[in-house]
């Protein structure tokens, strides 16, 4: 890795020969003659460490220093400085300044403290780096998939992760939006605590109502005990209110509350409870349709949707299937203690062509079966549910009038190759066929567009 050292010093002599002392250590140099000038360059984000004087025109050093650990913290700084001024540079280095050094600078010792710096702060990022991966690996562990679709989607759990805001997370059924709940949960700091999930549909008005606020003892038959509402139990947590399209007006009401106030009532209690609680929410529903046809209130589906997370189905990220197919396989041999290595190519044709309406459950389901019944040591069409089995027939392709068998073989081919821009090895699967034929036909006429 190569650092970038910004100069800064009004002095044009010394700004240049630091500049071509530590471009001969292999450093990037930039030199600024102007605090406000080298804080351009800080700002753009690609430096690794300052070294500034300390008196100059207009900025000091000091205000540099400042704005420096504010901007970038981790950045180190090392201020310069005349015989004169050794108090203010003893002062800065109070301030978070790595270290400093008096003017004549001997530029050995200067290269050191810069070297010493410039590892620290490898070590620094090496290990941020590091637990960034971890913390990735365990939030995602579960959620499969390369494609854009799913990359950009992780981007935004990441990102919305640590604040409280509202998710709203839509999506036919089966696409994985609980997953994604629990990836928003893993990846902020309130998985200290764990999320409380409320499937709302599996419950009746009444007793909704009590699970979500809980009841005070006495409060209707049968409640002869203090009952914790599921959103008294989230308290520096998040709730998952899945299914939420299909809670009625009077609770919808009581959750529009929780959400404008962060407080609310046990069910029969005065007194009022206040939570610190992150509210994430999915439905299959079309709300805003519903909110349309005046089932679903407005302003809760507002206050619902501050982040709106859709998980596209599967047929619209067929590029994940392979590592779904492989995850989901790995998974049911371990489970039936089989050793079942693939698919062979009618079988990943059959699964390809195939809609998925009930998405990755389904895919799942069908993986699962397909290994139960698989006897030999690769899942054939026979494995798979007649439904997706079927699939394998795929669609009558004609060949037009005056062309031949092979030129309409050709068409194909390359009309599905530019539909994955020359990705063959996706081509190949999609047709069911093997890399190394696609790679030889492609050769034999003549066209050889290198993709993966
Ligand atoms: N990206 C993925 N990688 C691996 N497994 C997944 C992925 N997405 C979903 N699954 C699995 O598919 C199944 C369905 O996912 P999940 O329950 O999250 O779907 P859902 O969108 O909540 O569906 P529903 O609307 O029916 O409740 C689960 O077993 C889940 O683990
Ligand atoms: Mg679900």
């Amino acid at each position: 890795m190569k650092f970038t050292i910004l100069i800064i010093d009004d002095e044009k002599n010394i700004r240049e020969g630091l500049a071509a002392n530590f471009e001969l250590e292999d450093y990037n140099v930039k030199t600024a003659a102007s605090g406000e000038e080298g804080l351009e360059y800080v700002s753009k984000g690609d430096i690794d460490l300052v070294i500034s004087d300390l008196r100059m025109n207009g900025m000091g050093g000091e205000e540099v220093l400042q704005r420096v650990t504010a901007q970038t913290p981790g950045v180190p700084v090392i201020i310069l400085t005349g015989h004169g001024d050794v108090n203010s540079a003893v002062d800065a280095m109070r301030h978070g300044a790595y270290d400093f050094l008096l003017k004549p600078v001997d530029l050995d010792q200067l290269t050191m403290i810069v070297k010493r710096a410039l590892e620290n702060r490898q070590l620094r990022l090496e290990h941020q780096q590091l637990k960034k991966e971890v913390e990735d690996s365990s939030a995602f562990s579960t959620m499969i998939g390369k494609s854009s679709a799913i990359m950009k989607m992780q981007e935004t759990i990441r990102k919305v992760a640590e604040s409280r805001a509202s998710v709203l997370i839509t999506g036919e059924s089966g696409v994985g939006k609980e997953l994604v709940a629990r990836a928003i949960h893993n990846y902020s700091s309130r998985k200290a605590k764990e999320m409380i999930n409320v499937h709302c549909a599996a419950l009746s008005e009444t007793l909704l109502e009590s699970e979500l606020f809980g009841h005070e003892k006495g409060a209707f038959t049968g409640a002869d005990h203090l009952k914790k509402g599921r959103f008294e139990l989230a308290h520096g947590s998040t709730i998952f209110l899945d299914e939420i399209g299909e809670i009625n007006q009077s609770v919808q009401i009581k959750i529009l509350r929780v959400l404008q106030e962060r407080r609310f009532e046990r069910v029969g209690g005065e007194q009022t409870i206040e939570v610190d609680v992150r509210v994430v929410a999915a439905t299959n529903r079309n709300l805003e349709e519903e909110v349309k046809k005046g089932r679903f209130r407005e302003d809760l589906y507002y206050r619902l949707n501050v982040v709106h997370i859709h998980v596209p189905p599967l047929r619209e990220r067929k590029e994940d299937i392979p590592l779904l197919i492989q995850s989901f396989l790995d998974e049911f041999n371990r489970e039936n203690s089989k050793n079942i290595t693939g698919l062979d190519s009618k079988a990943k044709s059959a699964m390809f062509k195939y809609d998925w309406p009930g998405n990755i459950r389904e895919l799942r389901n069908c993986m699962e079966s397909a290994v139960v019944m698989c006897s030999g040591d690769h899942i054939t069409i026979d494995d798979l549910p007649p439904g997706i089995a079927k699939k394998s027939e795929g669609e009558v392709i004609t060949v037009p009038l005056g062309q031949t068998l092979e030129e309409t073989e050709k068409t194909v081919i390359l009309e599905n190759l530019a539909a994955n821009r020359n990705n063959k090895s996706k081509t190949a699967d999609l047709l069911g066929i093997g890399r190394k034929t696609l790679q030889r036909k492609l050769s034999e006429w003549g066209i050889d567009n290198s993709g993966e």
